[in-house]
């Protein structure tokens, strides 16, 4: 499974890109604001961080004004994934970009049905949101495993891209189900490296080592 970072800070991308865990980026208007950096500048800089996809969003809703968007994203990088989202405009969108070869991002999934529209429209990755599913009394997983079905069903080449990842127990059952992708905010990728009986170990290692008087180096 890969693992895209959910984030627009370029220090944490940095970070985890050392680390050889990150496989692409994704970011969101949300995201920008928050960075406070300019848009286009800022992808640019993720972009050369990364070999990955980086996924930049439109902020058009009609058809026409979504193209003359992307047209100016896709220049950035040759990794820059275009963000469309799950409306009618955003898959004619999703389907002229993807017959063109760029790569496209289907975003704000919340259904199934949605999902196989996005596939239908050749979209590289759909992005359901499991985190705010869940907020709203849905459980996101299960959206994860009807997609899975589906896309095996027909045997569609869309990768799934978990969004609105929250915890280790999203990506855990991501993996468990097969999905292709989770976007997560850096501090979620570091966690999953956490366990307190790694850290019990390596205190134990240490203080046997240290009453060896060894030393590797
Ligand atoms: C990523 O592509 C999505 O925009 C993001 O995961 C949404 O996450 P949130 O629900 O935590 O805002």
């Amino acid at each position: 499974m890969k693992f895209f970072a959910d984030t627009a800070e370029i220090d944490a991308i940095r970070e985890l890109a050392a680390t050889g865990l990150l496989d692409g980026v994704t970011t969101n208007p949300s995201l920008i604001h928050k960075s406070g950096r300019d848009f286009m500048e800022v992808t640019k800089e993720i972009c050369g961080l990364t070999d990955g996809p980086v996924s930049a969003e439109v902020v058009a809703l009609d058809h026409e004004s979504m193209m003359r968007e992307a047209e100016v994203l896709r220049k950035i990088a040759d990794n820059v994934c275009i963000k469309v989202p799950l409306t009618i405009d955003g898959l004619k969108t999703c389907k002229a970009l993807t017959g063109d070869g760029t790569m496209v991002n289907v975003t704000l999934c919340f259904s199934a049905n949605q999902a196989l529209l996005a596939a239908k429209a050749g979209a590289t990755f759909i992005s359901p949101f499991v985190g705010r599913h869940d907020d709203n009394g849905f459980d996101g997983m299960d959206l994860i495993r009807d997609i899975r079905l589906i896309y095996d069903n027909y045997a569609f080449e869309t990768e799934i891209l978990v969004a609105s990842v929250r915890h280790a127990g999203h990506v855990l059952e991501s993996a468990r189900i097969g999905a292709d992708v989770a976007t997560m905010p850096p501090g979620v990728i570091l966690s999953l490296a956490n366990h307190v009986l790694t850290d019990k170990g390596i205190e134990g290692f240490l203080a046997d080592w240290e009453k060896t008087g060894q030393s590797i180096v």
